[in-house]
């Protein structure tokens, strides 16, 4: 690189040193990550571990985008929804590889992530909540999934505080969760001990091409040489210029949420709860996270009353108990949704060196472990594992167009 970016995080003297040695010596391509959430932090640390010169560029502070926003849940099981089966097996792909992932990321970082494994439970508090779950249940059923149905005592077993009108509900003993502000921080520490360049405060208007082939990136009128662009900027990915490529159907959907303040040594739920309206999150800290809102207003910054009072309403009912906690922050983050709801995987159809790690909507925390392999084996070796070819770009094209 010639010229020189500011607000550069550089990786300290011995960086890459370790990881490094197996990959040292093969030509590695040069890669620009745009975006540092989860996913870009994840794809430099890993990168950077294999050798490659990696740059990584975001807009403001790494993350602080929905990767600060998120609950943590690893929900493959309980949030499964009819007529997204595809999607189901990418989910579960990487809900199987969180343990490993966040062991690795612990040891890289020396930071702990608060991987949490209690499980969920999803509750019912009327009848007709419980003919809903029933349906859940069996669907649940029906994919081959690890859920257990229990009754009113079984879950008051497990969550003593819950409410008393409860009407029974399904365990998801693998659906685990994470403390995703502290696996951002961590990955930021891991990509640098890597070898990492972030390079924060800096803004990529865009992917600078040659033909139909990358050159780098632009931020401001600042040229950045690269062989490989990775879009990973989250909800903001279709303001990137892409051009020869159409932009990415990618847009933001609002989420509000709130955190309460619970006695760590004396917590008033343990498991990750789903209850009808909301869901509560509780970590090691004694934060307990209620969530959240699904907004479509675009980029729209407010908290509103009706917003958080839906959430305590609903948090409430099933947990009575928490109106005697404070609240101790409330904010709003921007989920990045894809026209399908699912992640847009792989190497751009137009733009040679062009890959996409973007529109993760409600499950980027989940999905980074997977997203992390695919994503850097594809940079790396050429080869899009099977579970990720379903999500590509081309599934976007009209069908004329894809199939020419
Ligand atoms: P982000 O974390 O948003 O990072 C994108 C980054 O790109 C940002 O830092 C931004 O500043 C930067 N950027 C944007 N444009 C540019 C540019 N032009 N140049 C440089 N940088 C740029 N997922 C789960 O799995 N479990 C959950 O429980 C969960 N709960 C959620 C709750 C809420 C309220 C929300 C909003 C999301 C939740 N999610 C959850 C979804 C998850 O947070 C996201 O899918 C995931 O964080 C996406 O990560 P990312 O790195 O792609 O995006
Ligand atoms: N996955 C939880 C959310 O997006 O709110």
């Amino acid at each position: 690189m010639s010229e020189s970016l500011s607000h550069v995080s550089s990786p300290p003297a011995s960086a890459g040193s370790s990881a490094g040695s197996a990959a040292a010596g093969k030509a590695r391509p040069r890669v620009a990550i745009v975006g540092g959430g989860v996913i870009g932090l994840a794809l430099a640390w890993r990168l950077a571990e294999a050798c490659c010169p990696v740059d990584l560029f975001e807009a403001g502070e790494t993350g602080r985008g929905a990767s600060h926003a998120a609950a943590g849940m690893l929900a493959a099981c309980a949030e499964a929804e009819p007529g997204e089966e595809g999607l189901l097996a990418l989910n579960r792909a990487s809900q199987i590889l969180w343990p490993a992932f966040a062991a690795e990321l612990e040891r890289a970082s020396g930071e702990r992530v608060d991987l949490r494994t209690e499980g969920t439970l999803t509750i019912a508090l009327t009848a007709d909540d419980l003919a809903k779950l029933r349906h859940l249940y069996a669907f649940q059923q029906g994919l081959g999934l690890p859920v257990q149905w229990l009754t009113a005592a079984e879950v008051r077993r497990r969550e003593p505080y819950l409410a008393p009108r409860l009407a029974g509900g399904v365990l998801s003993p693998e659906d685990h969760q994470v403390d995703n502000r502290k696996v951002a921080a961590a990955l930021k520490i891991a990509a640098l001990k890597a070898g990492a360049r972030l390079h924060e405060h800096t803004p990529v208007q865009r992917v600078a091409t040659a033909g139909a082939r990358v050159t780098g990136v632009v931020s401001g009128d600042v040229h950045h040489g690269a062989d490989v662009v990775v879009l990973a900027a989250g909800a903001w990915s279709r303001a990137v210029d892409i051009t020869p490529a159409p932009p990415l159907p990618v847009r933001p959907i609002k989420g509000q949420m709130l955190a309460l303040r619970m006695d760590p040594a004396a917590p008033i739920l343990s498991h990750v709860l789903w209850a009808p309206g909301s869901y509560l999150v509780p970590r090691r800290d004694g934060r307990l996270i209620v969530g959240a809102t699904t907004e479509e207003k675009g980029f729209d910054p407010d908290l509103t009353a009706g917003g958080q009072l839906a959430l305590l309403t609903h948090a409430w009912r099933a947990l009575p108990t928490l109106e005697e906690l404070s609240i101790i922050e409330q904010w709003v983050g921007f989920r990045p949704g894809s026209r399908d709801d699912a992640p847009i995987l792989g190497p751009s159809p137009e733009v040679d060196g062009l890959v996409y790690a973007t529109g993760h909507h409600r499950n980027g925390i989940l999905l980074l472990p997977v997203t992390t392999d695919v994503i850097a084996d594809q940079i790396l070796t050429g080869r899009m594992a099977d579970v990720a070819a379903p999500f590509g770009a081309a599934r976007f094209q009209p069908p004329r167009a894809a199939a020419e």
